[in-house]
């Protein structure tokens, strides 16, 4: 039985809560909340379950490391406030209580990440003899464990593109994911994630690690995006949007080789289906896609649909993100100390995901 802290209940941390109180194997034993609207409630009202768990939300950082967890779930928003995020991290990992994540997205390389963020995390895991894991859907799933599935499947590999092609039409997320993408704003003003060298920061650790993976040496990891300007108004869940403003956008980080693009992840997010036409869509008429296309000989393409049976897809994004995180509990519980990819982990981490 692994004893489980989850950090956060947002989009992604309310859905993990439930597969860690449901799960075999797992027991949540503390539950740590920012808003003051969730702390003092039980973990089950918060996640919306009628049987109470008595794991009250708190904010009580000492209190939820004094309980010596085998793991923390960290799902609380950290690309904002990273050095915050780092201490609260190193808290654990230094008591001896193992981190995964899908926060701090820089970590899913975590050769790659810049040192002031590797360097005081892996210095936590020593200290305490801890592992600290990050991963998601994109960064995460569909640049690495996809990306090596697809890879087992070529002969010989000249290209790798990893795409999420994803209108966010329906998550609730306009304060981070809208604010960061520049949606709603003006096409003059530049959003957090297009000011220079962040797209590569985020996603270049991922293109970079491949280029290790393949023995191919990158001349550069090059970024460029793109915004589309509505002509009407757009009216969805995430925001509403005046005509003029910004209602759709699409970047790409490459890895170039002898000036060509080898490593691109790309993305393409829209809200609803009406904005910038002449983009990319997902297949079949659906809302998301997160495809793998390795150009060479044979040529292999995996699409990941998320959300089947009447699940949102953007739901399902977020519950994948949160799944990506329970799903390691016990394989960086197992693992040796420092800082985790997925390629220190075994394909085939999933265990109790079946009960
Ligand atoms: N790689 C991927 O595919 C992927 C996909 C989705 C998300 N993510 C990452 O996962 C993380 C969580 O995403 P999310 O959508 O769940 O985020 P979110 O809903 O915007 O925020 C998560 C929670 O962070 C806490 N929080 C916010 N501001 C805070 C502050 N100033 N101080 C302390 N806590 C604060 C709040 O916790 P309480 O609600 O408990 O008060 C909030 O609900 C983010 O870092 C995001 O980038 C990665």
């Amino acid at each position: 039985m692994k004893r489980v802290i989850q950090f956060a209940t947002g989009n992604v941390g309310k859905h993990a809560l439930p597969l860690i109180i449901e799960r075999p194997g797992l027991e949540l034993v503390g539950l740590h909340a920012h808003g003051p609207d969730k702390v003092g409630r039980d973990a089950a009202d918060i996640c919306g379950r009628s049987e109470p768990t008595g794991v009250i939300a708190t904010k009580d950082i000492d209190a939820l490391v004094a309980l010596g967890a085998d793991c923390v779930v960290y799902t609380s928003q950290a690309e904002m406030r990273p050095q915050q995020a780092i201490e609260e991290i190193c808290r654990f990992l230094r008591a001896g209580t193992n981190v995964v994540g899908t926060s701090m997205v820089w970590l899913v390389a975590p050769q790659h990440a810049d040192a002031w963020i590797r360097e005081p995390l892996a210095a936590a895991c020593a200290e305490g003899g801890t592992s600290l894991y990050i991963n998601g859907v994109d960064p995460g799933y569909s640049g690495d464990s996809l990306v090596y599935t697809a890879l087992t499947l070529a002969g010989r590999a000249t290209g790798i593109t990893v795409s999420e092609i994803c209108d966010y039409g329906s998550y609730d997320d306009a304060e981070f994911t809208g604010v960061s993408f520049g949606f709603g704003t003006t096409p003059d003003h530049t959003p957090i994630m297009f000011a220079p060298g962040v797209l590569s920061s985020l996603w270049g650790g991922q293109v970079r690690s491949l280029a290790d993976v393949l023995g191919v040496t990158l001349d550069e990891v090059r970024e460029s995006h793109e915004s589309w300007v509505t002509p009407e108004p757009i009216d969805c869940t995430m925001m509403s949007v005046a005509p003029g403003h910004v209602a759709a956008v699409r970047f790409a980080v490459e890895g170039i080789r002898d000036g060509q693009p080898v490593i691109t992840m790309e993305h393409v997010n829209r809200l609803t289906p009406i904005t910038a036409p002449d983009w990319p869509y997902p297949p079949d008429g659906r809302l998301g896609v997160h495809r793998v296309v390795v150009h060479g000989n044979p040529g292999v393409e995996i699409n990941t649909r998320l959300g089947l049976d009447g699940v949102d897809h953007n739901d399902g994004g977020v519950i994948s993100t949160a799944a990506r995180a329970v799903n390691a509990i016990d394989a960086v519980c197992a693992a040796p100390s420092g800082l985790l990819s997925v390629k220190d982990l075994p394909a085939a981490h999933a265990d109790r995901v079946m009960w």
